[in-house]
């Protein structure tokens, strides 16, 4: 299996007057090709920042500082100005015109809000226009409409409603419309972050079921980027959980699910409602994640972990292999 994605120690910070947050904190992960890999953790906890520095797109002011994200294609890339060779391509080394040429059609983006990323004032088939004719300018509108119409059509959107603006949609509707315009290029790594978030849970189900069947069509390598735990059970290959910028567990999701590792992911699949169990209380996480500008010494989940031992709070524990057959963070782990 093709590596498509391998990301080496990255480390990106946001510097602002109070100081600096280190939103990613030496993050490495690898992805082959065709595998879903679920992104989760609570809110601040880094994803869409680790998600965005992958097409090195991090909103100002943050900044990656160090590490590599290497991207497979599979393919020759050729304009105007210049080829990328197929083969492993280091994203932080490309120029901004090589950027304009994988964004979109190598690894394309769903962002986090529909409505604040569709322009009010463009019609739906103009979204798609611009789109594809940033990457290609040689595309006249009337491909470029067919394109959107067929890309519409496979997500149960009517090919005449290219006329129409963002707010004719419903929100189900806007969103399938932000993943057709992830889609239009056909990228070979799709990352979605928070697709379903704003919608109801029925139209979530039929959203996600859709997902996995354009991921067949479109032959696609994901990460999907959720707080929704139950979502990503039904979806991920794998799951990697986040805690302040740092993989605090990476497990094929049946191991993670079924034999957490880390006291925090415990907890937060503790937090998932059951509707099997009814009367099971809901149980939360005490305390909230720690300020990333004023990090706690040690682990930085000690102040909230009911195993916290007094190594916990001095030494940062290392990612070692779990015997689940995944990475676990955490110092219940690996010591004899
Ligand atoms: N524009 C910004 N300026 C300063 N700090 C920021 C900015 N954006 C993010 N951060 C910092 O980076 C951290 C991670 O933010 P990020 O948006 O990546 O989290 P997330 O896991 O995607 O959260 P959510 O689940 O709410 O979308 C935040 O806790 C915050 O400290
Ligand atoms: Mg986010």
């Amino acid at each position: 299996m093709v590596d498509v994605l391998r990301i080496k120690d990255l480390i990106v910070e946001y510097t602002t007057q109070r100081g600096t947050a280190r939103a990613v904190d030496r993050v490495s992960l690898t992805l082959g090709e065709n595998r879903t890999l679920g992104l989760a953790g609570e809110s601040g906890c880094g994803k869409s920042t680790l998600g965005r520095s992958l097409m090195k797109l991090v909103p100002y002011p943050g900044k990656i500082v160090s590490g590599d994200i290497i991207l497979n294609i599979d393919h020759d890339i050729t304009w105007k100005k210049g080829t990328i060779k197929k083969g492993d391509v280091s994203i932080l080394e490309l120029n901004d015109d090589q950027l304009r040429m994988i964004r979109g059609s190598e690894i394309a983006y769903i962002f986090q809000d529909p409505m604040t990323s569709l322009n009010p004032m463009l019609s739906i088939g103009k979204h798609f226009i611009q789109i594809q004719q940033a990457h290609d300018p040689t595309i006249e509108d009337e491909q470029a409409l067919e394109r959107a119409k067929e890309v519409l059509e496979s997500l149960g959107i009517l090919a005449e409603r290219v006329d129409d603006y963002p707010h004719q949609f419903s929100g189900g509707m806007r969103q399938r419309v932000m993943i057709g315009l992830g889609l239009v290029l056909r990228p070979r790594l799709l990352i979605a972050d928070e697709p379903t978030t704003s919608l109801d849970v029925i139209v979530e189900a039929q959203i996600l079921e859709e997902m996995a069947e354009l991921k067949e069509k479109f032959n696609l390598t994901m990460i999907l980027i959720t707080h929704n735990l139950g979502v990503l059970a039904q979806t991920a290959d794998d799951v990697a959980i986040m805690y302040t910028g740092r993989l605090a567990e990476l497990a094929p999701t049946e191991a993670l699910f079924e034999n957490p590792q880390h006291p925090y992911t415990e907890a937060l699949l503790q937090s998932v409602p059951d509707v099997t169990k009814p009367d099971k209380k809901l149980a939360w996480i005490p305390g909230a994640p720690p300020d990333l500008v004023n990090p706690p010494d040690g682990c930085m989940f000690n102040p909230r972990c009911p195993f916290a031992m007094d190594i916990c709070k001095q030494e940062e524990p290392p990612l070692i292999q779990s015997d689940t057959g995944g990475l676990v963070a955490c110092h219940l782990y690996g010591r004899s």
